[in-house]
């Protein structure tokens, strides 16, 4: 009885995705739909194919019951009672813009679903994929502080991607296993805020040019998407891929597994920018525990010491954004 109602609680997530008709949310949710833990899932989005969407991947043969809601008269049920929330919501880059520049419409889009999820699911883990990270996390955390109802536990920016994109950057040049790859990435998630910590991947080794490129690319590898795609959006794809790999491993640590360390941005004090990029140590109440990030090369301090003022000033943004 014990085994079977702890085997209960192992799939027990209800998980809401807002944004979930859009080029993130579709295969994200669709991926969702695939993890055993998840047995309630709620699309929203404000996109009126979000019905069909929901129609579509609810008849993949999974345990997870798929329903679709559209529209801000929908949105409190959609949230309701959800334990993660994943919000890949709000307009994508167009070649030459910076995720700064999406901070006009984001901002609004973001504080909105905060709102909601004040009153729908206080306690839910947050998931922001939503752009710029670096400020929509501030954002959403300023607005559930308002309400009475944050825990710094239980909000995090999905910086997923940038792992994802050093893991397999690092293993083509170094020729190593991908599947061994764990590359921590600390900072924020935005250009040169994204900080790979090369020094720290056990057995490579660099030369100087190598980590500069390498460095760039995983700092810039969401522009050869962008660049790519000439106009159709930016990384979706291997971002649902990063989305789904970070809310399972959350619901993991939720349900029960021990020694869940991962990356995201999280507000923690280990820089003098509110909210920062580091290995967290993930369990039942969310991020458990903030780790150091270890011992640094010089050119990683360099890159650590130019970008937290960065941090700053959009976090800043981001927190007199919430509070106009
Ligand atoms: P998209 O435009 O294809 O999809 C966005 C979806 O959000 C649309 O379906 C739209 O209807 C919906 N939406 C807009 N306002 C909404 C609201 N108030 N409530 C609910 N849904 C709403 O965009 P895409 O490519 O899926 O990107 C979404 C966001 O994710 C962008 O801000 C993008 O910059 C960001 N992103 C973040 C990454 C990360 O590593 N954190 C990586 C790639 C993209």
């Amino acid at each position: 009885v014990l085994f079977r109602s702890f085997n209960t609680a192992v799939r027990n997530y209800r998980v809401g995705v807002v944004g979930a008709s859009g080029g993130i949310g579709q295969p994200l949710s669709l991926l969702l739909k695939l993890d055993q833990r998840v047995t309630d899932l709620s699309l929203y989005d404000v996109a009126p194919v979000t019905p069909g969407v929901a129609a579509d991947i609810g008849h993949v043969c999974t345990p997870a019951k798929t329903a679709g809601y559209v529209g801000q008269d929908q949105m409190h049920a959609a949230l309701k009672d959800c334990d993660v929330v994943v919000i890949p919501a709000g307009v994508p880059r167009k070649p030459g813009m910076t995720r700064d520049d999406l901070f006009t419409m984001n901002a609004s889009i973001v504080q909105g679903i905060a709102e909601a999820c004040v009153t729908a699911c206080p306690k839910a883990m947050f998931l922001i994929i939503s752009n710029p990270v670096n400020s929509t996390v501030p954002i959403f955390a300023e607005t559930l502080k308002k309400h009475g109802v944050y825990d710094k536990k239980r909000l995090f920016g999905v910086t997923s991607l940038d792992v994802v994109r050093a893991n397999t950057f690092i293993a083509e040049n170094q020729g190593m296993d991908v599947n061994t790859m764990a590359v921590p990435v600390i900072g924020g998630h935005a250009g040169t805020t994204i900080l790979p910590l090369l020094s720290q991947v056990p057995g490579a080794s660099f030369s100087d040019e190598d980590t500069k490129a390498l460095t760039h690319r995983i700092q810039f590898g969401g522009d050869e998407v962008v660049a790519a795609k000439a106009g159709g959006g930016s990384a979706t794809l291997s971002m649902a891929y990063a989305g789904q790999f970070f809310a399972s491993r959350l619901m993991a640590a939720m349900s029960g597994e021990k020694d869940v360390v991962e990356c995201a941005f999280v507000e923690n004090d280990l820089t003098s920018a509110p909210f920062f990029a580091t290995k967290v140590k993930l369990g039942p109440n969310g991020a458990e525990e903030v780790l150091p990030y270890g011992p640094l090369s010089a050119f990683e301090q360099e890159g650590l010491d130019s970008l937290v003022p960065d941090l700053i000033v959009q976090a800043k943004k981001g927190i007199e954004f919430a509070n106009k």
